[in-house]
C-alpha cells in the first residue's frame, strides 16, 4: 500500500470540504467574580481572536462590554445602537445595552454576517447567553478572508438620494437621522443597480440599490477591510444556501419534516433579491463553533468575524441570547 506523506501537519487527509474549524483563534477566559481583565481582552481582539468569557454574572454584563466599547472610543456606538434596536421595535432591550436578538420562527436558520450594514459601522459585537437548551442553536462564528476574490461579486443593498439644488446642513442631518442616509456621501454610482425609487418630496428622490462593496476602517484592527455586513449577507439565496450545507457538512442542520428547501428555513425571505453564485468557502477563512451555556460572554470585531446561527427543533428547549453592538 502506497504510503502518504503528509508535509504539513495542519492539513487533513483526506482534506475535508468546508470551513475549517480554527480553535486557536478563540481566546477563553474563567469570569474571576466582577473583574476583568480588559487589557487582556483588548490585545486578543487586536489579534483578531474571539473572546468568551465563562460563568459571568448578568449584572456584569453592560459594564464589561462598556469598558471594551471606551477603549476602542465606542461608547456613543453603543449607547445608539441599544436605543435604536428598541425604537425600531424588531428587538427589546434586556439590559441597558443588550437587547434580544432577532425573532425567528421554527427551524430557521440565521446564515453568517456582520451586523448592520457600511452606513452603521458597527465595530463590536458581542453576545450573552441566558439559557440554551435547545437541541441545536449553536452559535457559528466564521472569520471573512479580506483578501479573496469573491467580493468582486458580491452586492451590498443600500440607500442612495438625489437632490434637487443644495440642501441645507439642517436638511442633511434631518435626512440622516429619519432615512439612515448620507446625501453628500450615498450619491447614485455608475454601477449601481436601482431596484427601487421613492420620490420622498418636491426635492428628494431615494434609490434602493444593489452596490459594490466598500470597505470600512476597522478601529480595532487599524486597517480598511471589507466586510460582509447584513445588508450583503440578507440579499443572497446562495448565503442562505452554504449556511444549510455547511450545518449539514457539521451535523448541526435539523431538518423540518418534510422539507421542501430553503424557503423552510429563512429567517428573512423578503430580503433575498439575488443569487450571486460565489463559492462562500472561499469567503471565510476558519470558523468556531459554539454551543452557548448560561454566562457565556462572546466579544468580537463585527467587521472580520460574522455570526451565525444552527436551527433547532420546536419544543425543544429554550435558547435566551441577547446582543450588543458598539
Ligand atoms: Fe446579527
Amino acid at each position: 500500500m502506497p504510503t502518504k506523506i503528509i508535509e504539513d501537519r495542519d492539513v487533513e487527509f483526506p482534506p475535508k470540504k468546508g470551513v475549517p474549524e480554527s480553535l486557536s483563534s478563540l481566546v477563553t477566559l474563567q469570569s474571576k467574580g466582577s473583574i476583568f481583565d480588559i487589557d487582556l481582552i483588548l490585545d486578543s481582539l487586536k489579534k483578531d481572536k474571539v473572546v468568551l468569557i465563562e460563568e459571568v454574572k448578568g449584572e456584569d454584563v453592560d459594564q464589561l462590554m462598556y469598558d471594551v466599547a471606551a477603549k476602542f472610543g465606542l461608547t456613543d456606538t453603543l449607547k445608539l445602537q441599544s436605543a435604536f434596536a428598541s425604537s425600531l421595535g424588531h428587538r427589546e432591550n434586556i439590559s441597558r445595552y443588550y437587547m434580544s436578538v432577532n425573532k425567528r420562527n421554527d427551524y430557521h436558520i440565521v446564515p453568517p454576517h456582520s451586523e448592520g450594514s457600511t452606513f452603521a459601522d458597527i465595530q463590536l459585537a458581542s453576545f450573552y447567553c441566558f439559557e440554551n437548551d435547545t437541541d441545536g442553536g449553536e452559535t457559528i462564528l466564521l472569520n471573512v478572508d479580506e483578501s479573496s476574490h469573491v467580493w468582486e461579486s458580491l452586492r451590498e443593498f443600500v440607500l442612495r438620494g438625489k437632490f434637487e439644488g443644495t440642501p441645507t446642513a439642517g436638511q442633511i442631518s434631518k435626512i440622516r437621522a429619519m432615512l439612515r442616509l448620507n446625501l453628500l456621501e450615498d450619491t447614485l454610482q455608475e454601477d449601481d443597480k436601482i431596484i427601487n425609487e421613492c420620490k420622498v418630496d418636491s426635492k428628494l428622490t431615494v434609490f434602493e440599490v444593489l452596490a459594490k462593496p466598500k470597505k470600512s476602517y476597522s478601529r480595532i484592527l487599524e486597517q480598511q477591510r471589507y466586510v460582509f455586513w447584513d445588508s450583503l449577507s440578507a440579499v443572497d439565496h446562495d448565503s442562505l444556501k452554504f449556511m444549510e450545507e455547511l450545518l449539514r457538512h457539521n451535523g448541526l442542520f435539523n431538518e423540518p419534516p418534510n422539507y421542501s428547501g430553503l424557503d423552510q428555513i429563512d429567517w428573512d425571505p423578503a430580503r433575498r433579491l439575488i443569487h450571486s453564485g460565489i463559492n462562500y468557502e472561499q469567503l471565510f477563512k476558519h470558523k468556531i463553533t459554539l454551543k452557548l451555556k448560561p454566562g457565556d460572554f462572546i466579544i468580537q470585531n463585527n467587521l472580520s468575524w460574522t455570526h451565525s446561527v444552527a436551527n433547532w427543533s420546536p419544543g425543544r428547549g429554550i435558547r435566551k441570547v441577547a446582543a450588543a453592538f458598539a
